[in-house]
């Protein structure tokens, strides 16, 4: 897919600690995933969950011991559409379903996998790909990611040209990315406040204006779920630095953008996340674990 805008820098990140000396089994990984005390803040930001449920996770779930579940914010059983859902397996076809009734055709639900956060977003990008982005309408789109210094990180565009990243290409309408905030740890989620940030519409370009962003309500971070680059940030822990892939960060104080999640939609039509480290792509693990 050609080029077709360049986003505006990212802020500068520092990095005082080597690369390449970090180790990190699966067990930590779980921990880091909501075990500390600024998982449990985050809790505040995503409702008035449990932490323990919230431990309980998708295993053995019906869709497979990797599938993807619906997680409801506690006081948001009304309010958002798949509100009656809760820790039943994502299917693919319920976002096709209330993308139907979107002046977008875009859709979006808060979930869990294994313990951690994630958001799941579907864009009609499939049908819409092919028209001028003037028009409005929403697909994904690839841009570089930059630092402050206006040096490129990478290119978004690298997860569908280079076989090493082939987990992580668009496919199925939709993208999962993990659910923390870079800034300090809270849980972005999809429209689950009302604002100008959140609200149905849809600009191209990765802009901060225009709606359907994922909104952190901690300290009013956005991001764009339409627009994935590669970019650096710092693990909160070790301070090492790593780049990834993932959404862009368009406002706010978080210094970038969160990553994308590899899954599959089963024959069941069931979402679950693919295990990457038997694909092979063993260092996407430190991208889930960068809060402390
Ligand atoms: S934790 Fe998300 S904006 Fe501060």
């Amino acid at each position: 897919m050609a080029r077709e805008f360049r986003l505006r820098p990212s802020p500068i990140i520092s990095d005082t600690t080597p690369q390449g000396s970090y180790n990190l089994d699966r067990r930590k990984f779980m921990r880091y995933s909501f075990n500390s005390a600024a998982g449990l803040i985050t809790m505040a930001s995503f409702g008035s969950i449990g932490f323990a449920s919230l431990l309980m996770g998708t295993r053995d779930d019906a869709g497979g011991s990797n599938s993807i579940s619906y997680w409801v914010p506690k006081g948001q059983e009304d309010n958002v559409w798949y509100g009656s859902k809760h820790l039943e397996s994502m299917k693919k076809s319920d976002f096709v379903d209330d993308a139907a009734t979107s002046s977008t055709g875009m859709s979006g639900a808060q979930g869990v996998w294994g313990g951690m956060p994630v958001t799941a977003i579907y864009v009609p990008h499939d049908e819409n790909k092919d028209t001028s982005t003037s028009t409005g309408k929403p697909r994904f789109q690839f841009a570089d990611g930059e630092d402050q210094t206006g040096a490129i990180i990478g290119y978004g565009g690298e997860i569908e040209e280079e076989a090493k990243w082939s987990v992580l290409k668009i496919h199925d309408n939709m993208i999962i990315v993990m659910s923390r905030c870079p800034h300090l740890c809270c849980i972005p989620g999809w429209q689950l406040v009302p604002n100008d940030f959140t609200a149905d519409n849809w600009i191209p370009g990765g802009l901060d204006s225009g709606g359907n962003k994922l909104f952190c309500i901690c300290h009013s971070s956005r991001f764009d779920p339409t627009v994935i680059e590669k970019n650096t940030n710092i693990n909160k822990n070790t301070g090492a630095a790593f780049n990834y892939f993932g959404i862009k960060r368009t406002g706010g104080p978080a210094p970038v953008g969160i990553p994308l999640i590899p899954f599959q939609v089963n024959a069941s039509g069931v979402i679950e996340a693919i295990d990457f480290e038997a694909e092979g792509v063993v260092e996407i693990l430190d991208w889930y674990t960068f809060c402390n």
